[in-house]
């Protein structure tokens, strides 16, 4: 059976010190409350050794952002998938449409940046969406189809089953505007679809597909309804600890 997973994405968000008092906050709720599914924070980097040693990661996992799609060495300012995974942290968000839209990551770094995650023993949480122009032309298959086929549909099926998927239209994210259920229902049946064709059955049944853009408490239920919605990929709702829960509980 796959997992329902909700996982927060805080961005450029939050200090050193915000950033523990966040974390420590969802994990007390965690540990006051029975929950349905899987619960992960994704942090800055310099968050996470700190949140990692100090909150119960049975409880609260903790992921990155971002990763290098190299293994070591002279790349100034880069952070390498070994050393994300050294901090305690045991996922990566990959793919994210920020990162393609405004530092450029291409099918063939994002396809490095995976493989890398995975050498390291790091969940990629890797994200897929058109842009509002795509949705308007009915493009949207398309463009998640060749994002899968351009940096995932190369693992081997072992690899590719170690992976989580986040179904993101990029017109939904930050904007207040969120997919309608039935939209976000019909491209994650799509998706777990192509999955299925490549992969078989049995792996795109076990693949977790979230959903991310403006995803909240007051939605979050009548999203994760649909069957092939397996949970959230959450931005601003996730900086603020009762939000959080919010979505959380929903399952
Ligand atoms: P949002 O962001 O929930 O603020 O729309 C989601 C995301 O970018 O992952």
């Amino acid at each position: 059976m796959r997992k329902n997973i909700v996982a927060g994405n805080w961005k450029m968000n939050k200090n050193l010190a915000e950033g523990l008092e966040l974390a420590k906050a969802v994990e007390q709720s965690l540990q006051n409350t029975k929950v349905n599914c899987e619960v992960i924070i994704g942090t800055p980097f310099i968050h996470l050794a700190t949140v990692a040693q100090t909150i119960d990661t049975s409880v609260l996992k903790v992921s990155a952002q971002n990763c290098a799609d190299k293994v070591s060495g002279a790349y100034t300012g880069e952070v390498s998938a070994a050393m994300v995974a050294s901090t305690g942290a045991s996922h990566v968000i990959l793919g994210h449409s920020e990162r393609r839209a405004y530092y450029h990551e291409t099918y063939d770094i994002l396809k490095e940046k995976v493989l890398l995650a995975l050498e390291n023993n790091l969940t990629p949480i890797f994200c897929i969406g058109e842009v509002k122009e795509e949705r308007e032309a009915n493009k949207q298959n398309e463009v998640v189809k060749a994002q899968l086929e351009g940096s995932v549909f190369n693992l081997s099926a072992e690899d590719f089953s170690k992976i989580v998927l986040a179904y993101e239209p990029v017109w939904a994210i930050g904007t207040g505007l969120t997919a309608t259920p039935q939209q976000a229902q019909e491209i994650h049946a799509y998706i777990r679809s192509l999955i299925a064709e490549k992969y078989g059955n049995e792996i795109a049944e076990n693949t977790t597909i979230l959903y991310g853009g403006s995803c909240k408490p007051s939605n979050a239920k009548e999203l994760f309804a649909n069957p092939d919605v397996d949970g959230g990929l959450i931005g601003g709702a996730a900086l603020k600890a009762e939000d959080f829960m919010g979505i959380v509980t929903a399952f």
